[in-house]
């Protein structure tokens, strides 16, 4: 029992009591018992019973406060000041979607705009796809750099997005493979200081969240993805960094693709100011725009839509991006010749529909769950991703479709892959006679309370 914070801790089961009975638990026996998960002093049985006695009991702000912070300060933190960085440190995470490229565009257009952004990616997680998986569609690109250069790329370049590495969080870790396990994911409160206290160890000044709703979000119900937008704004504002969480549209695929390689394509040319008004850009708008305002780089929406718009057309962001790519370790000329260096599949093939008539719905995660198939993703953890993969030039509710106009074209390893695929995009697209409309994109704005 080495530590000092042990001494006047509570015992586990003693905490896991209280928990279970319904008591409110001290800030600072919270955090003891999350440094005794990282440290190892805690078993997995105890955590079980803990996040169990969460799921069904809940916990109060202030508790998921302190849960939060002790996740965040349960290893390394990470520091910006010395580097004297001349703008905020600010960052965007996601709860998920599909053909969900907003990272890839946002981080390199609000370096543009004088921000840093230290990007902490995750891989793709069941339907929805990773941001990581995605970059390292670029031969050579390494999103496992060592400390000391991901933080000069983000000071020389302004953005830098890499792989979670060994000590950030480490208590989220355990927490996180135990919640796996025992039926304990789909807690709010659990869910919030997981993702936060990971997020927040970046060291941030401000950080914007999108949380998706509709077929191919993570939450199940909009309800639920509004309590888990306002908890993770609320929450992580509490904990010291100033939060804006976005409720955004994911009822369909958001860019017209949903792949690696096929993402990486399209970011390229959202970069190069192409399709500006498509349904991811203006996701990605309203994103950056939170970011500029939280991190104090224009005064109201209006100056940050106009230096925005100026990073684009000027070349600035795609830039950044190449300059990213270049500085860990992607071809120096991606931008220009980056046909040459994306893998590209055997089998490509257009997805005709049975019937013609108006795309009215998606299931999305069936969508997701069909580029996992194909090799995009994984159906095991340590299974490697085919980046070739996937679907591009996916419709839009409210496109018509016949023996002209397909569904998408799919990108396939073989042509039992491809047929595969084409059922299950042909099974996961409603189409009907009546005009049909997409939801709203921006359905809701939480700004987090101190
Ligand atoms: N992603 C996380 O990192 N944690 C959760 O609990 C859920 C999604």
């Amino acid at each position: 029992m080495p530590s000092n914070a042990s001494h006047h801790a509570l015992l586990p089961q003693e905490l896991i009591r209280l928990k279970r009975d319904g008591q409110p638990l001290p800030a600072e026996e919270i955090k003891a018992f999350v440094q005794g998960i990282a440290d190892d002093r805690i078993s997995d049985a105890q955590i079980g019973a803990f996040t169990m006695s969460v799921f069904l009991n809940g916990m109060s702000r202030e508790e998921v406060v302190a849960l939060t912070t002790a996740t965040r300060d349960s290893g390394h933190v990470m520091q910006w000041d010395s580097l004297n960085l001349p703008g905020p440190i600010v960052d965007k995470h996601s709860t998920g979607g599909v053909g969900d490229l907003v990272s890839l565009v946002l981080g390199p257009w609000v370096a543009a705009c004088g921000a840093f952004v230290p990007m902490i990616s995750g891989r793709g997680l069941g339907h929805t796809g990773g941001t990581l998986d995605k970059l390292e569609s670029i031969p050579g690109y390494d999103p496992y750099p060592a400390p000391e250069r991901f933080s000069d790329v983000v000071k020389s370049t302004g953005v830098a997005i890499i792989g979670q590495t060994g000590n950030l969080a480490p208590a989220d870790k355990r927490i996180y493979g135990v919640r796996d396990v025992t039926a304990t994911v789909e807690s709010i409160p659990l869910i919030t200081a997981s993702i936060l206290g990971k997020k927040l160890a970046s060291g941030l000044d401000a950080l914007v969240m999108d949380v998706k709703v509709g077929s191919g979000a993570f939450m199940p119900t909009p309800e639920k993805s509004r309590e888990l937008a306002k908890s993770i704004a609320n929450v992580a504002t509490q904990a010291g960094t100033p939060t804006t969480a976005l409720l955004t549209d994911m009822s369909q695929p958001l860019a017209p693709c949903a792949g690696n390689a096929v993402e990486i394509v399209e970011t390229l040319a959202l970069l190069r100011g192409e399709r500006a008004n498509s349904r991811v850009m203006q996701v990605t708008r309203e994103l950056a725009v939170e970011m500029l305002i939280a991190g104090k780089l224009v005064a109201n929406r209006e100056e940050a839509l106009t230096k925005l718009d100026k990073a684009l057309t000027s070349g600035a962001a795609a830039e950044v991006f190449a300059r990213m790519v270049r500085e860990l370790g992607g071809p120096a000329d991606f931008m220009e010749r980056s046909d040459s260096y994306l893998a590209t599949a055997p089998v490509i093939q257009a997805v005709y529909p049975e019937q013609s008539g108006i795309v009215q719905r998606f299931d999305t995660r069936a969508v997701g769950m069909s580029v996992v198939e194909l090799g995009g993703g994984r159906l095991r953890n340590d299974a490697s991703v085919d980046h070739s993969v996937g679907f591009s030039e996916i419709v839009e509710i409210g496109d018509r479709v016949d023996s002209q106009r397909p569904l998408a074209i799919v990108h396939a390893r073989t042509e039992e892959a491809a047929a595969r695929a084409a059922a299950q995009l042909r099974a996961a697209v409603t189409i009907g006679d009546a005009e049909a409309t997409a939801d709203t994109l921006l359905q809701e704005t939480f700004r987090g309370e101190a």
